[in-house]
């Protein structure tokens, strides 16, 4: 049988989120979600942003069978089955079939693996979104390599104790890196406990 888990965080932060993401998605189009976890977030969003199309994604199947089983508790026409999705893999972008892509949406994962995450996180935004088209962040960062509160300080440690290659990111390298691959920093929004959102937008290419 189909497991549902479940993340408490979720339901703490998924009102802050809700209300950005209502700002800044483009009105109609695919959100396709990277890292989606138990699917908490997914089941919550996708009804709330239609007529958006919500495309979770995932790498553990453990937490595929979650989202589904989310899923079929809240059913939605606009919530499809989640992609298995790694952003480690090369060219894990090709995957994506949906043609009318307008926002690729992950929320903490970027502190919570190595940095090669983020830019093959970058890599498949810049491959899959139009111009105009939005990467929306969510978590915690550093700010010109300082800690934005004392709790982010031992959060990291215990981040870095688990794995090295994992840790709290600075915001300007994770900026500097969207450079790179298209990605104009559009907005940073300060968020409950200590969390920032970090909105970019795909510009026209240049290279
Ligand atoms: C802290 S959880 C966040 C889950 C969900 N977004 C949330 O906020 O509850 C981090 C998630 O990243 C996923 N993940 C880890 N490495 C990944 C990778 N390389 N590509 C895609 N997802 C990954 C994990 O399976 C896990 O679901």
């Amino acid at each position: 049988m189909r497991e549902k888990q479940f993340a408490p965080a979720t339901e703490r932060n998924r009102e802050p989120i809700l209300a950005v993401l209502k700002q800044i998605l483009p009105p109609t189009g695919t959100v396709l979600e990277i890292a989606s976890g138990t699917g908490e977030h997914a089941v919550y969003f996708a009804p709330r942003l239609s007529p958006r199309h919500w495309l979770p994604s995932e790498t553990n199947p453990i937490l595929q069978e979650s989202i589904l089983a989310w899923r079929e508790e809240f059913p939605s026409d606009v919530l499809s089955p989640p992609l298995d999705l790694d952003v480690m893999d090369e060219n894990w972008w090709e995957k994506v079939k949906h043609q009318d892509l307008c926002a690729v949406v992950c929320i903490n994962l970027i502190h919570i693996a190595p940095w090669a995450a983020c830019e093959g996180l970058m890599k498949g935004a810049e491959a899959l979104l139009p111009q105009g088209g939005i990467l929306y962040l969510y978590g915690p960062f550093k700010q010109q390599g300082v800690h934005t509160s004392e709790s982010n300080v031992s959060f990291d440690e215990s981040l870095q104790q688990q794995n090295p290659e994992w840790g709290v990111r600075n915001l300007e390298d994770v900026v500097s890196l969207g450079k790179v691959h298209q990605l104009e920093l559009q907005d940073v929004i300060a968020m409950p406990a200590n969390n920032f959102s970090v909105v970019f937008r795909r510009g026209i290419n240049n290279k």
